[in-house]
């Protein structure tokens, strides 16, 4: 969460710092600012709330240098202020942080009595006075930062910029990514290579512990041991295209319909040239593996709860899923043969990460499918599978989820052939199934205008529910999340079996209960649920395919027929109808569906 920019450059900073920052902010929007050298002097201006008020600030009270660093907030320690806002500047040393200092507290006592006070009530602010304290001391820049760097505890990527040192940033990670990258005669760096894109396509990644020193003419980097060390410079193809809205009115439009797009990439990049065996992006091996333990936060977590179904149905390996915060503080025994296999977006969750490096102490074999190939956890495991989304910008995951959940689906079926538990011809007959699905959620887009009608209606209610079996269980609690995070409406997704257990206490005519039953084996049980809300005027919204229409269709209030899909994979289909009910609930409710209130895309503090 945060994002952070810096340039060393031949031209005005300011602009670019924006640029650079409006391309973060879906990692948290609750202030913005930046702060540059002019004349051999430190200046800074800092807005609350979106980085679009900074820009109106910078209108009317410009900032001129060439030298600059920037960031975009999502507050953790201090409400989203003024004074809270970074970059925090104390004496001749401006900061801007990504991450949380865990031991400030303590800091502070130092502070104090070093005879420094603060103006915020964050945790970055302490960083700034510390390297205070040491250039005060008689340290240079460099030095200081660095003596800085080492006193802290905590999770961070740091940026530091000096009262009379217009050619020098000083940057450092642990914890929280950072790039670095590479111009003709000029220096940037950023959170991550998407905020670098317009102004190079050449980076390097930093890892973690490293602290790299910025001047126009290049970069020196030091490791945790303060050794100098090379890391390569990467080239960075990022599409320009993919970045803007291209038409549609939200970054989450676009995204919800490039599925039949990227989930065809991802089929690409997982099967052969005839779409009829599997070929991996990379080897792996499930035949020797008896367990796998399946980890990840928000929506990801949703897919992994939808994998279980696949695999252990398909492949007959048991599967545990966990959320990464609990899994990471429960020291979960792992027996040997376990198999930890991550799912991530973004591939910086703090908690996953977290997670992960619980697992590598265990020594497992560690497999990561994420959308980032050069995040810190696809850069962790033995096995780092991409899920070929593309940016995703809206911070509610949509693209990354069916690509999450198409790269599982055919992880569930190498293991299946793998183990002896399908034939090739089953094979077969499965991919041709998952190949079909681009060609479904194309018809299922077309569903827009009405998903939209219905959606103005759910907009009025104060609570809804959604209901699943199987694997469409975690289909209405991904549903009931998406619903939750734009709209503000309390949404709650159940097992439909669990209905008598609780949630039937809440419905009543102004709750409108979303049932996700295709025509398979389960039908008939969920129909009986979705009955049982309708004898208690509970608003039912079915979502089926014709033949489920036809059977259960009348006493709902509304039906969205979808075409029909093979019933293990339907899961990936019913998420497009599920996000567009989200979408267009959001919009009826003029809520800010890219970036909603208090949320951020990328959740790199626990
Ligand atoms: C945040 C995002 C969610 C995402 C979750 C996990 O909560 O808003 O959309 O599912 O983090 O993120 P990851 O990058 O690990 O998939």
């Amino acid at each position: 969460m945060c994002g952070i920019v810096g340039v060393l450059g031949a031209h005005e900073a300011a602009p670019l710092l924006v640029e650079a920052l409006k391309r973060l902010e879906y990692r948290g929007y609750d202030s913005a600012g930046i702060a540059t050298i002019n004349n051999e002097r430190l200046g800074r201006r800092r807005a609350v709330g979106k980085l679009v008020e900074l820009s109106d600030l910078l209108v009317h009270d410009p900032l001129a240098g060439r030298a600059g660093i920037g960031h975009t907030r999502w507050a953790t320690h201090g409400a989203a202020t003024t004074l809270n806002a970074h970059p925090h500047k104390a004496g001749p040393v401006a900061v801007v942080h990504n991450g949380i200092i865990e031991n400030y507290r303590e800091l502070r006592a130092e502070i104090t009595k070093a005879g420094l006070s603060w103006d915020s009530e964050t945790d970055t602010e302490t960083v700034a006075l510390l390297c205070q304290i040491y250039l005060d001391q008689g340290m240079a820049p460099v030095e200081a930062a660095k003596a800085t760097v080492a006193r802290l505890e905590g999770a961070f990527a740091l940026a530091f910029l000096f009262d009379g040192e217009p050619d020098l940033i000083v940057a450092a990670r642990r914890g929280s990514p950072l790039a670095i990258g590479h111009g003709e005669g000029e220096m940037y760096l950023g959170s991550d290579a998407i905020a670098l894109g317009p102004l190079t396509d050449r980076v390097t990644y930093l890892e973690d512990g490293d602290l790299a020193v910025l001047h126009r003419a290049g970069v020196e980097i030091f490791d945790t041991a303060g050794g100098r060390v090379q890391r390569p410079v990467k080239s960075v193809q990022i599409d320009q295209t993919r970045i803007d809205k291209g038409g549609y009115r939200h970054f989450m439009a676009k995204e919800i319909a490039e599925q039949p797009a990227v989930i065809r990439a991802t089929l690409d990049a997982y099967l052969n040239t005839a779409g009829d065996t599997i070929a991996l992006p990379k080897p792996l091996d499930l035949t020797g593996i008896n367990r796998i333990t399946m980890v990840a936060c928000g929506t990801a977590y949703y897919a992994c709860m939808t994998a279980k179904y696949w695999i252990e149905t398909l492949a007959r390996i048991p599967v545990e899923v966990d959320i990464a915060s609990e899994f990471r503080y429960r020291e979960p025994p792992l027996p040997a043969g376990t198999l930890a296999l991550f799912v991530s977006q973004s591939g910086e969750t703090a908690d996953t990460l977290a997670a992960l490096r619980y697992c590598q102490s265990q020594n497992l074999p560690i497999v990561s499918l994420t959308n980032v190939a050069e995040s810190s956890i696809a850069r962790n495991s033995h096995v780092a599978l991409p899920i070929h989304a593309g940016p995703e910008i809206g911070v509610a995951s949509t693209k990354a989820f069916t690509c999450q959940l198409t790269a599982l689906a055919v992880i569930a079926l190498h293991a299946a052939l793998e183990r002896g538990q399908i034939t090739p011809a089953e094979l077969a007959r499965h991919l041709k199934q998952l190949a079909a699905l681009p060609g479904l959620i194309n018809q299922a887009l077309s569903l827009t205008d009405r998903i939209a009608k219905i959606s103005r209606q759910l907009a009025e209610a104060q609570d809804i529910l959604f209901l699943g079996r199987g694997a469409m269980f975690p289909m209405a609690l991904e549903a009931a999340l998406k619903m939750k995070e734009i709209s503000y409406i309390h949404a709650e997704g159940y097992a439909s079996g669990e209905l008598k257990h609780g949630p039937i206490a809440l419905v009543e005519r102004t709750v409108p209960v979303v049932v996700f039953a295709p025509y398979d084996g389960l039908f008939g049980k969920t129909v009986s649920n979705m009955e049982e809300v309708i004898a208690r005027h509970g608003q039912v919204v079915l979502l089926s395919d014709s033949a489920g229409a036809e059977e259960a269709g009348d006493n709902a209030a509304h039906v969205l027929t979808l075409p029909e899909a093979d019933a293990i994979f339907a899961p990936i289909l019913y998420a497009v109808p599920a996000q567009l009910l989200a979408y267009h609930t959001a919009v009826a409710r003029g809520t800010d569906v890219d970036q909603p209130r208090n949320l951020a895309k990328s959740v790199t503090v626990e």
